[in-house]
């Protein structure tokens, strides 16, 4: 069911972005071939109740704690055990009258918030408890732990990709990827939850987790093969990233005079004429669609260029505007490079940022191409890089 009884800021607070049915559908295949007697499903976001369906277990839990949204979910279901409840409180089996023995999985689409990210910052609270060692910048986060404290046996649940591909994620989840692997991973744009579609898409996972004291090292993320629904599989590991080649982030400053500090780190410290080049901060491919490239001025969120790495500032400054190549899965990652193809390609690279940034010309020492040259190099290029992504 859409959700219909929330306004923007609660729906904003609460994560309430409901699942379509198609997706619950699938989450159902996932889990299908693990359930056996004496099983227990919870959804302790459950909103509606959309996820509880009764596939043979022999207790199913619903958990919410918006009132109005369990009120209609109990009118959708009977055999249901419904709590009104802070999910991530005094977590326990016994809370929800969870058998110590029970086989648990857990199913949903918990919320996810980021109380840090700017995004919609002004009217952002979370104005619940949240158990100590749940406690986390991401309620999704503090979710994902409170399975580890539930000791779910299995866990399939929707959650944002960046939770694992993004190594500062990745560790935030230490107790429960010490718990658990990962085993299978739909990848889902954020543009089927009717309500995220006006902004840019970012990548969602529908992730089966099977409990394992062997847990799961970053590495395995690294190389693990997610599908996409009717294509090819995504694979990290597939790709080489900017981030060996370029600074991505400003230099921590030792002094307070951090315009000098930075200009002598780099070598370019001219007190007669700055001659300094600055570049918009890198986070990832999502945030390069939204931010500049090459800036005027230097701030807090602009690196000073090291000149002999200028080819791949170039290169990523292209690679901005070419960003409609690639499919929403690749929202949350670094921007993709193969250097030895880029080497073969960099004069329509370097053609194209000196085209849209004349001021640049005199830093480079390859002779621009014809436009239209340039045009079909990279072309040629992102064909070859994106492969079968390529849209
Ligand atoms: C993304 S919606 C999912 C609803 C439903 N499972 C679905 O997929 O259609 C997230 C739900 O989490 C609930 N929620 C948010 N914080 C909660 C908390 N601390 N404890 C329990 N539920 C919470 C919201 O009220 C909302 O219904």
């Amino acid at each position: 069911m859409r959700q219909a009884h929330l306004g923007y800021e609660s729906r904003v607070n609460l994560g309430s972005y409901y699942t379509p049915p198609e997706i619950v559908e699938t989450a159902w295949k996932m889990i299908a071939p693990y359930l056996r007697s004496q099983t227990t499903v919870i959804d302790s976001a459950c909103g509606y109740g959309d996820f509880l369906k009764n596939r043979g277990q022999t207790i199913t839990i619903g958990c919410d704690i918006d009132e109005t949204a369990i009120g209609i979910a109990r009118e959708n279901s009977d055999k249901v055990r419904f709590f009104e409840t802070n999910a991530l409180h005094n977590v326990s089996r016994a809370k929800f009258g969870i058998p110590e023995q029970s086989y648990l999985i857990v199913v949903g689409n918990p919320p996810y918030n980021d109380k840090t990210s700017l995004i919609r910052q002004s009217i952002k609270r979370v104005d619940f408890d949240i158990d100590d060692d749940l406690a986390c910048r991401d309620l999704g986060i503090s979710f994902l732990r409170s399975y580890n404290k539930l000791r779910a046996d299995l866990v399939c649940v929707l959650h944002p990709l960046s939770y694992l591909i993004k190594p500062t994620n990745f560790k935030l989840l230490k107790d429960f990827t010490a718990n658990y692997r990962l085993i299978e991973g739909l990848l889902i744009s954020s543009w089927e939850f009717p309500e995220s579609a006006k902004h840019t898409p970012f990548p969602i996972v529908l992730a089966l987790y099977e409990r394992d004291t062997q847990g799961m090292a970053y590495n395995s993320i690294r190389s693990f093969r997610f599908r996409i629904d009717g294509q090819n599989d995504f694979c990290l590991s597939d790709f080489d990233y900017i981030a060996g080649y370029v600074d991505k982030y400003p230099k921590k400053p030792p002094t307070s005079d951090y315009t000098l500090f930075s200009s002598v780190v780099e070598g370019t410290h001219h007190p007669e004429k700055d001659d300094r080049l600055f570049f918009w901060t890198l986070r990832d491919i999502n945030a390069l669609k939204r931010n500049r490239t090459f800036v005027e001025n230097h701030s807090a969120n602009t690196i000073v260029i090291d000149k002999r790495k200028l080819d791949y500032y170039a290169y990523i400054d292209v690679f901005k505007r070419n960003l409609h190549r690639l499919p929403f899965y690749f929202g949350n990652c670094d921007v993709l490079i193969d250097d030895n193809l880029f080497r073969q390609y960099k004069s329509a690279f370097i053609s194209d940022t000196v085209n849209h940034h004349p001021f640049l010309k005199r830093h480079f020492q390859i002779e621009p191409i014809e436009k239209q040259q340039a045009a079909s190099g990279l072309d040629m290029y992102f064909k070859l890089l994106f492969g079968e992504h390529h849209l």
